[in-house]
């Protein structure tokens, strides 16, 4: 944890309905990690709570990082934290950026397609290809006009090249048309979509058609429950300790309630941070992270989420 950025807090603005958005830069004066579009960075908030968000900014500056964060009322505190705790001038920490829905290097077309907070990774897409000279075209939906963020960004990058097509829950042409988007792309565009579960279903069906290499996906949640069922005995090979799973909890409450350090940031299957190497016994995957052929492998759990369908799994731990 000592290799964490320290980030000050420049500004924060109302970008949205429930949206603000946080310019972070360096505290100790050091240049920032570069990054590359789609990535993002895990804020390390109180209490444990770690989370990712994309960061939204052009990946060619280097004095800065963009997040933006949309108030969950209903989520685990971390979006709450950050609506209401920090303050300009306040010092964060951050791991460096990672990417898991990186932009294809390619001059084939890239079709972006946002909804709801899910703009993010995908603004700083369209930022890189509109610098690049590359065909972009990016769909945005969301719930009304009210709680779209980057509205000027956007006509600033698209500046009458009908690059950018909105979708507006309270306006007239409110419904996406996601298969049509998609059946509409040349066959060699590389598709991306981030925004909830039910639009990346939609879009993963309707790319089902397309080499797996050009479709690209981030979602904010595993599109399965997690495990909680417990029962079953976890064997951490390296140190030789072993706890049972109790019902209600995941392998990693059950890792945090005995002090064993592991990392974690979305806690929902999706980031990849937990990805812990499996020894022995079959993990029940329940992630959205690990491809079919990884999971088919078994050699690998996300323990945020995932269980065990054997008695006993022993990680490298
Ligand atoms: S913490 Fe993100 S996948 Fe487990």
């Amino acid at each position: 944890m000592n290799d964490l950025l320290k980030l000050r807090l420049r500004q924060i603005r109302l970008e949205a309905e429930d949206i603000a958005s946080y310019e972070l830069v360096s505290a100790t004066g050091q240049a920032l990690p570069a990054f590359t579009a789609g990535a993002h960075i895990d804020l390390h908030l109180p209490e444990q709570m770690v989370r990712s968000y994309s960061l939204l900014n052009d990946p060619a500056e280097t004095h800065r990082y963009v997040i933006a964060v949309q108030h969950d009322r209903e989520g685990r505190g971390g979006s709450a934290w950050m609506h209401t705790r920090p303050r300009v001038g306040d010092v964060l920490q951050a791991g460096a950026p990672s990417n898991d829905f990186a932009l294809a290097d390619t001059t084939a077309p890239a079709v972006l397609i946002a909804g709801g907070i899910g703009i993010t990774p995908l603004l700083a897409m369209a930022r890189q290809r509109q610098r690049a000279r590359r065909a972009w075209q990016l769909h945005y939906a969301a719930r009304s006009a009210r709680a779209a963020a980057f509205m000027d960004e956007l006509a600033a990058l698209d500046a009458g090249a009908q690059a950018v097509q909105l979708y507006l829950g309270d306006s007239g042409d409110a419904r996406m048309p996601l298969a049509a988007i998609v059946a509409a792309a040349p066959a060699e565009a590389h598709l991306y979509c981030c925004g909830p579960a039910r639009m990346i279903d939609a879009f993963v069906a309707a790319c089902a058609g397309r080499p797996a290499a050009q479709v690209h996906t981030e979602r904010f949640a595993a599109s399965s429950a997690a495990a909680t069922a417990g029962g079953f005995e976890l064997v951490l090979q390296r140190s030789g300790r072993r706890f049972t799973v109790p019902e209600g909890k995941t392998i990693l409450d059950t890792l945090l309630d005995h002090d064993v350090d592991v990392q974690y940031a979305c806690s929902a299957g999706v980031c990849g941070t937990c990805r812990t190497r499996v020894v022995d016994g079959t993990p029940d995957h329940r992630d959205d992270y690990l491809s079919d052929d990884e999971k088919a492998c078994n050699d690998a759990i996300m323990v945020c989420c995932s269980g065990a369908r054997s008695p006993t799994l022993v990680l490298d731990l």
